[in-house]
């Protein structure tokens, strides 16, 4: 699939077929999808939790104020800025913004490598963070900034609709 073909067809997808699991594998291609993203001064600020423990799921599930379908999926991906690890170059700018922009494009990899391998996944950003930090038992330089439950998906939504070019953008 070509890169562009894979952006546009990238969903949110948030139902998942029960029968089939996601394998170690696969799971191992998202990783390396993601430790190539760039980041800031090659630092590779982020971290990432694999879930595939059904109650931890759960739990998870729980702490994004019951969007269920979370537990649903065979594995969740929980992406994490490092802020200790950008700030020890780059001080606040490292701490406050290069870290989430690390972490958000080694994010974006792994969905566009699951959709590539006919996969499915949504990007849950709305989550009780003390409580993701809890149940992960995070250190508190990682900061969760996005959960990516992964499956084969059971519906395919229809491309929601995007302003347009020239409203999003300017020639000078
Ligand atoms: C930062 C961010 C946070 C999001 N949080 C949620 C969420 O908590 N729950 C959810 O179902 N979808 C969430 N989404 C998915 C968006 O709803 C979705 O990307 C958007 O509606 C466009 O649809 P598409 O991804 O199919 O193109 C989030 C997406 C982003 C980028």
């Amino acid at each position: 699939m070509e890169v562009f073909e894979a952006i546009k067809k990238r969903r949110s997808i948030r139902r998942f077929d029960p029968t089939k699991e996601v394998t170690d594998k696969q799971i191992e291609k998202f990783l390396e999808a993601a430790r190539w993203a760039p980041s800031a001064g090659n630092l590779q600020s982020w971290f990432f939790v694999v879930v595939k423990n059904k109650k931890t799921k759960q739990e998870l599930a729980k702490a994004t104020l019951g969007q269920d379908f979370v537990a649903q999926a065979p594995v969740v991906i929980v992406s994490c800025a490092d802020l200790e690890r950008s700030a020890s170059r780059y001080g606040g700018r490292g701490e406050k913004l290069y870290a989430f922009q690390d972490a958000t494009i080694a994010n974006q990899n792994i969905w566009l490598a699951a959709t590539e391998m006919g996969l499915g996944a949504v990007w849950v950003g709305a989550f009780d963070e003390n409580e993701v930090s809890r149940i992960l038992n995070l250190p508190s330089h990682l900061r969760p900034i996005a959960i990516l439950p992964i499956g084969y998906p059971a519906e395919s939504p229809s491309p929601p609709s995007r302003r347009s070019i020239t409203e999003i953008s300017r020639k000078v």
